[in-house]
């Protein structure tokens, strides 16, 4: 890898009462992108923050925000995290039957667009879309919550996402989320990962939030 790694720490694991504190914490430590999880209780069992949040967020850093939407329907909110202040964003493809289109939407909001894979979505059904994204999400656990143990079976699919693009000559992020620590973190840079989320491992670690941070991009450099 000669692109720099990226660590997008996750505020799903923040402490939501000095939300703002810990995303400056986050920025001061030398973090890439502040992640957001929007979760609808439908596409995923969980329900956690939307629009609200991330404009909240927006207010507090000037580094990119990276939102993952685990929602149904995502096209009908393109536009309201749009306003919100999002730079990135992200739809699954198993909750979007027309996800061609979206992506144009969001591309055409000025946003950068990503889709994620569940774990068991294979990168083929990226083939048509390729020169609609600037990132693939490679989940490498079920989403919906955080703290979940790393599936290694995904590393194969970060490889070949990976692969995917350079054969196409495009510069797509191939972003990581779920399980992300130090010990992961090097083998997801090995496998063709240059963005790492990490929620459990930053927010709730014992090394704090810049330790953290340092912890895991000495990990990632060092693969
Ligand atoms: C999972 C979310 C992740 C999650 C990662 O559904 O998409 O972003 O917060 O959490 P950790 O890093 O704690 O596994
Ligand atoms: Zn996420």
């Amino acid at each position: 890898m000669t692109n720099k790694v990226l660590i997008a720490p996750s505020i799903l694991s923040a402490d939501f009462t000095r939300l703002g504190e810990q995303v400056a914490a986050a920025e001061a430590a030398g973090a890439d992108r502040i992640h957001v999880d929007v979760m609808d209780g439908r596409f995923v069992p969980n329900i956690t923050m939307g629009p609200l949040v991330v404009a909240a967020v927006r207010r507090v850093t000037a580094l990119p925000l990276d939102v993952h939407l685990m929602i149904v329907e995502p096209e009908r909110y393109v536009e309201a995290f749009a306003e919100a202040g999002t730079n990135w964003l992200t739809i699954h493809e198993e909750a979007s039957p027309h996800l061609h289109r979206t992506l144009q939407l969001i591309r055409g909001l000025g946003m950068k667009a990503g889709v994620a894979l569940n774990p068991h979505t294979p990168p083929v059904v990226l083939d048509y879309v390729w020169d609609l994204l600037d990132q693939v999400l490679v989940m490498t656990v079920n989403p919906g919550f955080g703290a979940q143990r790393f599936l290694p079976e995904t590393l194969a699919k970060i490889s070949a996402v990976r692969q995917g693009g350079t054969a196409r000559g495009l510069a797509v992020d191939v972003q990581v989320d779920g399980g992300i620590d130090p010990s992961t973190a090097s083998r997801v840079v090995a496998a063709g990962a240059n963005v790492l989320v990490a929620g459990n491992a930053i927010f709730a670690s014992p090394l704090g939030i810049a330790g953290s941070i340092q912890a895991i991009r000495a990990a990632a450099e060092g693969a």
